[in-house]
């Protein structure tokens, strides 16, 4: 399957909700994309396609990132590693804060979960303005691993994450709007 194929693929069952969450918002709903089995497959494996050997491990953020690096980390191969929001793993862990558009939330994942130097590839479903993604590549290299890239579905280039996380990190972004 070429890009192309898989992009029409994933956009033919791509959902685009007017107002949602509030007035003068247009979401894009990747549910219906994880409901079809093809598309989804499509979509999982497109996401590493570009960083094919230079990874050990996906980390998936909290939440539709898990659903996303779990099944690339069935089609790679690779391990996965959870980035949870604050609060929800059990050992010593370290966090980064991100700012929301209302005050701030943040990511944690295990100190000592992979061995230093792993190469992990962060992927998520959205990069809006890149405050998710930026944290979890904080983290990564805060606890001693190393950023092997960004991977997301879809990138909203008008909100400008790609250019607030500089060129520190390699992005693929399989749609843009
Ligand atoms: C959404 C989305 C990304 C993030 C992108 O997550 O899933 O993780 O926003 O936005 P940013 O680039 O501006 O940081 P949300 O915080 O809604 O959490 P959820 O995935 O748990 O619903």
């Amino acid at each position: 399957m070429t890009d192309q194929d898989v992009r029409t693929l994933v956009e033919s069952h791509l959902a685009t909700i007017p107002d949602f969450p509030e007035p003068g918002i247009l979401f894009r709903d990747l549910t219906p994309v994880f409901a079809d089995g093809p598309a989804f497959h499509a979509l999982s494996e497109a996401l590493t396609e570009p960083f094919a050997g230079r990874f050990d491990v996906l980390a998936g953020v909290e939440a539709r990132g898990f659903l996303l690096a779990g099944a690339a980390s069935v089609l790679s191969g690779a391990g996965v590693l959870p980035v949870r929001k604050a609060g929800k793993l059990p050992r010593k862990v370290l966090r980064e804060e991100y700012a929301l558009e209302y005050g701030t939330a943040a990511l944690e994942v295990h100190e000592g979960e992979l061995p230093p130097g792993t190469r992990v590839l962060v992927v998520d479903d959205v990069l809006a303005t890149g405050g998710t993604v930026g944290a979890a590549a904080r983290l990564v290299e805060r606890a001693g691993w190393q950023v092997a890239g960004i991977a997301v579905a879809i990138e909203l280039v008008d909100l400008g994450g790609r250019e607030a996380l500089g060129d520190r990190y390699e992005i693929f972004s399989l749609l843009q709007y």
